[in-house]
């Protein structure tokens, strides 16, 4: 099992070229699935759950190769339309697979994806959607048995909650049915546009992404495309939290400022100086972090759920005390129980967290229980005197690519073991 050795205390300071998104790449390599040929995917971020969906689309038939950060999906061969449990159990967010294999193949088996480190995510508004759209769908013993014998036909659908995946699963099933349909409430993150932007130029017919209505027009069939993914917006926030945390400074590179307004204001609040350019953003830290005025996660465009924990890290750091309102995730806050073990003083209940701002961390074991939690640790271990050691790392390695040695660009010392 891999570890990550952070000697925290090095003031941060350089240029970074961010990575592609990482929930961007999933739904699109999925969308790969409904192209009549060959998909080449650019600024495509090395991560497990990248390997895991090229794992899905090859036991689907397709083929696939990756090289730098191009991958290339070749589906024409796709005759599979099962995801093994394995597969699934690697990687939640698989659950976007079945918009595509539905739209595609007319039917889909896979495992229900359950719970995960976040508490319970339901998929009932994914599968309600797809029925409306004439999946007819079975759970027997965690599986999930979907049939659409008379193909998939366009309708309306409301979400009772904007929610991403299921947002991007209609679009998916959606793209190749036959006639219009239009999501009322759809969720109008930018990961959802880019999967429509690599729709449309693969020839499908979807308008309003990025609003709150999207109207998609069913396409005969799509053809394969060169895309580029969007730059990750949360990784971005994270390198930031790295630098303010330490004192440092930070420019990076390949970045979508507008998407970041509501994160980049509370750098601001907390008394960094942040200046963008085009598609550069640079981060002076403050002397002295200061407290914020409470931040409520909320749908995009207000401030995203996964940049909490890493915000929450950098203002343990910070004067003052700071309070986060978590709203999308029912159970978002068990890393904080890791970062009091670098010295962090946090209180949670329910929704709630109390962040009081501490001089010092001190090194400590610990041990990473989510993706942006485990972020959450090692930004908190930079600042900390002495070594820290992070276990469990391989939550980390789902969404970043290359972190220690993008940390180590800036002058951290960190390494992976
Ligand atoms: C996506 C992101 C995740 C991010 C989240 C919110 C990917 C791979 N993951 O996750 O990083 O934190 O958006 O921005 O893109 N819900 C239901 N029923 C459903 C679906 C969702 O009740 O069928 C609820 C969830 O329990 C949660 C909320 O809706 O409380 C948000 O979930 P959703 O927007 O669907 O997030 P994901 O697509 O899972």
């Amino acid at each position: 099992m891999s570890k990550l050795i952070v000697n925290g205390g090095k003031r941060l300071s350089g240029r970074l070229k961010l990575q592609g998104a990482k929930n961007s790449v999933l739904p699109v390599l999925a969308a790969t699935i409904l192209c009549n040929n060959a998909c080449e995917i650019h600024n495509c971020p090395s991560l497990s759950d990248v390997e895991t969906s090229l794992k899905i689309l090859s036991h689907l038939g397709a083929l696939c190769t990756k090289e730098e950060d191009v991958v290339t999906v070749n589906p024409e061969n796709i005759d599979s339309f099962e995801i093994p449990d394995s597969l699934m159990r690697e990687m939640r967010s698989s659950i976007v697979f079945l918009g595509a294999i539905l739209g595609r193949m007319k039917r889909a088996v896979i495992s229900s994806p359950g719970g995960c480190e976040l508490g319970p995510r339901p998929i009932d508004l994914h599968l309600l959607s797809l029925e409306k759209l004439g999946a007819i769908i079975r759970e027997d013993h965690g599986f999930l048995y979907c049939e659409a014998p008379n193909g998939l036909k366009g309708t309306e659908i409301n979400l009772s909650f904007p929610s991403v995946g299921a947002t991007e699963n209609i679009i998916l099933a959606a793209a190749t049915a036959e006639g219009k349909t239009v999501i009322h409430n759809a969720a109008k993150e930018p990961e959802v546009s880019d999967l429509a932007d690599f729709l449309n130029s693969a020839g499908a017919k979807i308008c309003g992404s990025g609003s709150d209505t999207i109207e998609i027009h069913g396409v005969k069939q799509l053809h394969g495309v060169n895309h580029t993914i969007i730059p990750d917006r949360i990784a971005a926030a994270t390198y930031m939290a790295a630098a303010a945390i330490t004192g440092g400074e930070i420019e990076l590179e390949n970045v979508m400022p507008s998407h970041l307004i509501s994160v980049l204001s509370v750098f601001k609040e907390a008394g960094c100086t942040v200046l963008v350019d085009g598609k550069k953003i640079s981060l002076r830290a403050a002397s002295q972090l200061s407290r914020v005025p409470t931040v409520r996660t909320i749908v995009y465009p207000g401030f995203p759920t996964d940049a909490g924990p890493i915000l929450i890290a950098m203002l343990s750091h910070a004067k003052g005390t700071s309070v986060f309102v978590e709203n999308i995730f029912e159970n978002r806050y068990k890393y904080t129980e890791e970062l009091k073990r670098l010295g962090a003083k946090i209180k949670t209940e329910g929704k709630v967290a109390v962040i009081e701002g501490v001089e010092k961390f001190s090194a400590a074991n610990c041990e990473c229980t989510d993706l942006r939690g485990g972020a959450a640790l090692v930004i908190a271990a930079l600042a900390a005197e002495g070594e820290t050691k992070i276990s469990k790392i391989e939550h980390i390695l789902r969404g970043y690519d290359d972190i220690a040695g993008n940390l180590r660009k800036l002058g951290a010392d960190i390494k992976v073991v």
